[in-house]
């Protein structure tokens, strides 16, 4: 007999827990925080560089200074004085907001969340980039949401997919409540979107009356080229909702991201926000505040790059020299990931677990879907990891894959 349990709770759970699901991603970190796996999979911030002599100047100033505000509750939309310095960070890549227009909060992800929580209702339709960032794509299933697919080639999104997706939506008596999209090195593609497209995707908005989330958490990780402009900063009508993140330029543990958007939707995510958390933590708020203000971040952002510029250039060289032949892989200018895209019949579901015996995980390409795409497609992570544990990694892979293709060659596959 079974001694599993029926879950004594089954009957009261709320009709939204049926479509809730864990991203791929974080059900993996248990399997590989392991200290003998390799892994490739976590697109995790090397916070280890994080300068000690500042973090304990910031600490001791934020205790000197401002502990009884720093413990206090704050506003809802967060400290006005990080609004001006997310200006400031914002103004680094080209863009320039006013800072009454922004709202503070507990990471992009909880951007995410407002802004599906603030437009839509279960059964809307929400449009995201094929593949999508997992951890959106969670949010969206958490609120009932029908998610579309839109393709993207090594260019970003395909805008006429965009339109053929529009006019079949229109067709059917529906209208997406939002887009939602990475323009700069994609949550798993690595793609950015080009500027041509960026252009057109700003007007398409206009003529066909359609919001933007435009999500940015990797914008000022750019390892080679020109800073693109954000659609955020292209958009004259009020269409976009610009998302930002402090996770991957100073740290994911400090929580804090923002939302950019009109005052009339400000408003109404602010009231999500208050049933949310009521505020962001202020003293992570003034922690980041001084971090910023200061001017330290631009040299740490700078490091960073070189940081992660050898990390994803190791990465490359190494599938190069290790994956298959007719394996294809994205060529990321920034940001934290290769997209690899394995010769049929391979299938990265079935490698997966091979991977993890010889200690090297990778993310399957179908958890950045919610159809069941991506089967052939691996997300491979460089930003956590020194550059002779990505070749080791790499290595690995590649010998994983090989076995793979030995085994369907002798079944005559
Ligand atoms: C595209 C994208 N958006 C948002 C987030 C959420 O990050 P955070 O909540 O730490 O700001 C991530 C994290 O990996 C991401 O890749």
């Amino acid at each position: 007999m079974s001694t599993r349990k029926l879950d004594k709770y089954e009957g009261r759970y709320a009709a939204r827990t049926r479509v809730m699901r864990s991203s791929a991603m974080r059900d993996l970190m248990s399997l590989t925080a392991r200290p003998e796996v390799i892994s490739l999979a976590g697109g995790m911030p090397a916070t280890e560089s994080f300068p000690k002599d500042v973090f304990d100047q910031i600490a001791a100033d934020i205790s000197m200074g401002q502990r009884a505000l720093s413990l206090q509750y704050g506003p809802t939309e967060g400290f006005d004085f990080l609004k001006e310095d997310i200006a400031t960070v914002m103004a680094a890549e080209g863009t320039m907001v006013d800072p009454a227009h922004v709202l503070i909060t507990t990471g992009g992800q909880q951007a995410i969340d407002l802004v599906t929580k603030t437009f839509v209702d279960p059964g809307d339709v929400v449009l995201a980039e094929g593949p999508s960032y997992a951890g959106a794509l969670t949010t969206f299933s958490s609120y009932q949401t029908d998610v579309v697919h839109v393709p993207m080639d090594a260019d970003g999104l395909i805008l006429e997919e965009l339109e053929a997706v529009l006019d079949r939506l229109t067709a059917e008596g529906k209208r997406a409540k939002f887009l939602y999209v990475v323009p700069n090195f994609s949550n798993p593609g690595g793609t950015t979107l080009s500027l041509e497209r960026r252009r057109r995707l700003v007007e398409l908005a206009a003529e066909r009356d359609l919001l933007i989330a435009e999500d940015n958490p990797y914008g000022l990780l750019r390892y080679e080229g020109e800073a693109l402009p954000t659609l955020f900063s292209l958009d004259t009508a009020g269409n976009v909702i610009y998302l930002g993140s402090f996770s991957k330029i100073i740290s994911p543990g400090i929580r804090t991201g923002w939302m950019v958007a009109p005052p009339a939707i400000l408003q109404k995510v602010s009231f999500g926000k208050q049933a949310t958390d009521l505020c962001s933590s202020p003293l992570n708020q003034l922690f980041v505040h001084r971090f910023v203000s200061s001017g330290a971040w631009r040299d740490y952002v700078e490091r960073l790059r070189e940081l992660y510029r050898s990390r994803r250039d190791a990465m490359l060289a190494s599938l190069a020299e290790e994956f298959p032949t007719g394996s294809v892989w994205t060529v990321p200018q920034g940001g934290f990931f290769v997209w690899a895209t394995l010769p049929p019949p391979l299938d990265a579901g079935d490698l997966f677990v091979k991977a993890l015996e010889q200690n090297v995980a990778f993310v399957r390409g179908d958890g950045f879907y919610v159809d069941g795409q991506g089967r052939e497609n691996m997300r491979l992570s460089f930003s956590g990891l020194p550059e002779e544990r990505i070749q080791e990694g790499i290595r690995r892979l590649g010998g994983v894959i090989e076995d793979q293709l030995e085994l369907y060659r002798a079944m005559g596959m």
